[in-house]
């Protein structure tokens, strides 16, 4: 993979902590350029900190991307500073509720659905806009297991994710050739994100039970599918969802 990444403009939304960090690190470590967003300021800078400590130019772009507005600015300033938008990984998602679906509320469905699914159409259509113009452009999604099958206790996020694995096949096809158009489904993994399965030791026995590697994955091994993807590597594969799940949904 060595040089395939090397001074690729790299945004990465939701990068601030858990899988996102790991993402900015490894996309760091592969000589990319980085624009980082997430809502909040200081974890972002910290974020981009370590990546400058790891060698690569890093900026950071507070964005709430469930607000159209501030998900196109993100795209605009990336431009704006670094000249041209290579990839984009729509790494930030929101999942407020857990329990069955009908007892959630219209609340609930309109905020996971504007930050999981709408904000990553703003920015799909905004980046790809300029991966057009420029000649060329990855996107990789980060969808979940949970979008591939019905998971007890993750009805709308689930849904989300199935909705955001359909956007990613449905641009495959209408952004081609120009733009390649992938996701990546993990499944459990050690994060802030996942704390209210893996904390609870009964729901974390039952979540693990059917997960032939017996464990949740930790970020580290989310990233290496992310970048094959966003990479001249896999430039004959769009439209594909690489499942990472230690083999749950085999
Ligand atoms: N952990 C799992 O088990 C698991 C499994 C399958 C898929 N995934 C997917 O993996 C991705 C990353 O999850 P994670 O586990 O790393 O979560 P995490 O540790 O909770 O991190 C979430 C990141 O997203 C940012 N974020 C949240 N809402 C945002 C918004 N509205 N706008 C911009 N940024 C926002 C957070 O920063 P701020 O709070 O500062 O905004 C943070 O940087 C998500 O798409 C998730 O659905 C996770």
């Amino acid at each position: 993979m060595e040089a395939r990444l090397r001074g690729k403009v790299v945004v990465i939304t939701g990068a601030s902590r858990g899988i996102g960090r790991e993402l900015a690190l490894g996309f760091a470590r592969e000589g990319a350029q980085l624009v980082l967003a997430s809502r909040k300021q200081a974890p972002l800078e910290a974020v981009v900190a370590e990546a400058t400590a790891a060698g690569a130019q890093a900026i950071a772009v507070p964005t709430h991307v469930g607000r159209p507005d501030e998900a196109r600015r993100l795209i605009a300033e990336t431009v704006q500073r670094c000249g041209r938008i290579d990839v984009l990984v729509n790494n930030a998602a929101t999942n407020p509720v857990f329990g069955p679906t009908v007892v959630a509320d219209e609340t609930a469905w309109d905020k996971i659905f504007e930050v999981n699914v709408r904000g990553p159409f703003v920015l799909c259509r905004a980046a790809s806009e300029r991966m057009i113009a420029q000649g060329g452009g990855a996107i990789v999604n980060i969808a979940s297991v949970a979008g591939l099958r019905p998971m007890p206790g993750l009805g709308i996020y689930g849904i989300s994710k199935a909705a955001l694995i359909h956007l990613t096949r449905t641009l495959a096809r209408e952004l081609a050739p120009t733009v390649r158009v992938n996701a990546v489904a993990p499944g459990l993994v050690d994060t802030d994100f996942s704390k209210p399965i893996l904390t609870d030791p009964e729901i974390r026995r039952m979540a693990l039970a059917d997960v032939p590697l017996a464990r949740p994955a930790v970020p580290a091994e989310i990233v290496g599918a992310v970048l094959f993807l966003a990479s001249d590597a896999a430039r004959y594969v769009t439209g594909e969802v690489l499942v990472v799940d230690g083999g749950k949904t085999v």
